[in-house]
């Protein structure tokens, strides 16, 4: 039944909405009218500047991350992986900001740091140099999530952080739709303009 109450909890902190926050408290700008009008941080560093978005990005990581380690100390990576998938749905379906919410990607990185340190090293890596090759943050999102999931295949076998993970790599494409749609067409956020 701990399950049960690391969900609820995971789903509820996930729900704060940090860049809708931190956008309206400081800048008085509502970023969801701005950019690419996500809800993280990459879509804050773009609106109301880089330190922003890192900031941004590291408090979305956290509020997955720290109910999931939580999980993990009392019911196992099971329960950790099951505790931060609900904080990623609880940032893309925020409680607090009528359900609208990001891309599930810092969710993503606090799902895999909290199971796994060194697999979650690999992914930042992996995620900066595909960032810096490809100059597309949602291409970068996009693969190494797929990537991280196999990472998770070959340490803990066909297992529930396993299913978790790829779960939440697919997840993750199907929040960056409009992304696709934009790299499709040519019209996607480029990461350096020049
Ligand atoms: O972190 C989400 C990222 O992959 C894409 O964000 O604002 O360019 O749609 P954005």
């Amino acid at each position: 039944m701990q399950i049960i109450f690391f969900i609820i909890i995971s789903y509820i902190v996930g729900s704060i909405p940090t860049a809708l926050i931190i956008g309206l408290k400081f800048f008085n700008k509502d970023i969801r009218n701005y950019g690419s009008k996500n809800l993280g941080g990459t879509n804050a560093g773009r609106v109301l500047g880089k330190t922003v978005g890192i900031v941004v990005s590291a408090i979305d990581v956290a509020k997955v991350f720290v109910p999931a380690y939580i999980a993990k100390r009392y019911i196992g990576i099971n329960g950790a992986a099951i505790a931060g998938f609900f904080g990623m749905i609880g940032h893309c379906y925020p409680l607090f900001a009528q359900f609208k919410g990001g891309k599930a990607v810092s969710s993503f990185f606090g799902i895999v740091l909290a199971i796994n340190l060194t697999i979650a090293a690999i992914l930042a890596t992996l995620w900066f140099i595909l960032r810096y090759i490809t100059n597309y943050v949602s291409v970068a999102s996009m693969i190494s999530g797929f990537v991280a999931s196999f990472m998770f295949l070959f340490t803990y076998g066909f297992s529930i952080p396993f299913y978790v993970l790829f779960m939440s790599a697919i997840f993750v494409v199907y929040r960056h739709k409009s992304n696709i749609e934009r790299l499709i067409k040519g019209t996607e956020n480029k990461f350096r303009n020049k």
